[in-house]
């Protein structure tokens, strides 16, 4: 009820956002939306705040960019939160960062039921805080029924590592004479991911002017289109998330062959 009551207060208030959101809606929508959100600490010291100030609109930003992205009909949005190389930073960042799963769950989890959004996570599980761990599984378990948008949350999540484990785990089945190397294919080594239930990204996002990968799905984005805004995460709205879905149904996706026109 709450979530609808907040949905049906945006279209009031928002016009723009519902006259845009009805045209893209008209248009092929991204199955897979996976984005970087960065930009947090930035947005902070632009303002004379702590990093963690940024990081906690950052999680406003994911309430806001997940309702509208449920809105839009995108099926799974991937969220990158914390990179196996994010335990680097200072603890007191990293302690903050393993806090706001249990925040912005224990805020909008009443939200997201309501929305019908169900929430996963890839990434190591296993070393994260007890509380953080505890935050997850709960929603993970409230929302299992849920069959809206896949709420995925990248959290202690590493592509390297992720195909380490997947090459351990095929290595293993050929050992143990399970498979014949001739098996190991796209398939398989798909299916041996931590996002083998998930269709793979057709969109990468990465905010606030960076350029690169950062270790993010980088099997799974072989034939992602790619954009990258100066937007700083905080920043990114409604109209930003629904131009990126425009600029997106603006490309001619050919995956390796030529289009109509015969154009590689
Ligand atoms: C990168 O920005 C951002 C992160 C490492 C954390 C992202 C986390 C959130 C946006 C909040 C997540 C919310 C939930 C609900 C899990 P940065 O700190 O590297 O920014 P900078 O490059 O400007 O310093």
């Amino acid at each position: 009820m709450l979530g609808k009551l907040i949905r049906k207060k945006n279209v009031e208030t928002e016009p723009l956002i519902s006259v845009e959101l009805e045209s893209v809606k008209s248009k092929h929508i991204p199955a897979h939306v996976a984005i970087i959100m960065d930009g947090n600490g930035r947005w902070a010291k632009k303002r004379n705040l702590p990093r963690i100030a940024g990081h906690h609109e950052g999680m406003k930003t994911v309430r806001k960019i997940t309702r509208v992205a449920n809105d839009i009909g995108i099926k799974v949005l991937t969220l990158y939160a914390f990179s196996t190389e994010n335990w680097k930073r200072p603890k007191l960042e990293i302690d903050f960062l393993m806090k706001l799963p249990g925040e912005f769950l224990s805020t909008y989890l009443p939200e997201l039921i309501e929305q019908n959004v169900r929430v996963e996570m890839i990434g190591n599980f296993d070393v994260l805080p007890e509380h953080t761990k505890n935050a997850i599984q709960r929603a993970i378990d409230e929302t299992a029924e849920n069959d809206g948008m896949t709420l995925n949350f990248a959290m202690n999540y590493g592509s390297r590592l992720e195909l380490i484990q997947c090459m351990q785990e095929i290595a293993k089945l050929a050992t143990e004479g399970k498979i014949e190397l001739e098996d190991i294919d796209e398939t398989l080594i798909g299916n041996n991911l931590m996002t083998a239930h998930l269709p793979e990204p057709d969109l990468l996002i990465r905010t606030s002017g960076e350029v690169r990968l950062s270790n993010f799905m980088l099997w799974q984005l072989a034939y992602a289109e790619f954009s990258f805004t100066d937007v700083l995460w905080p920043d990114f709205d409604e109209l930003c998330m629904i131009n990126e879905i425009k600029e997106f149904q603006s490309r001619n996706r050919r995956f390796g062959s030529v289009n109509e026109e015969g154009d590689a």
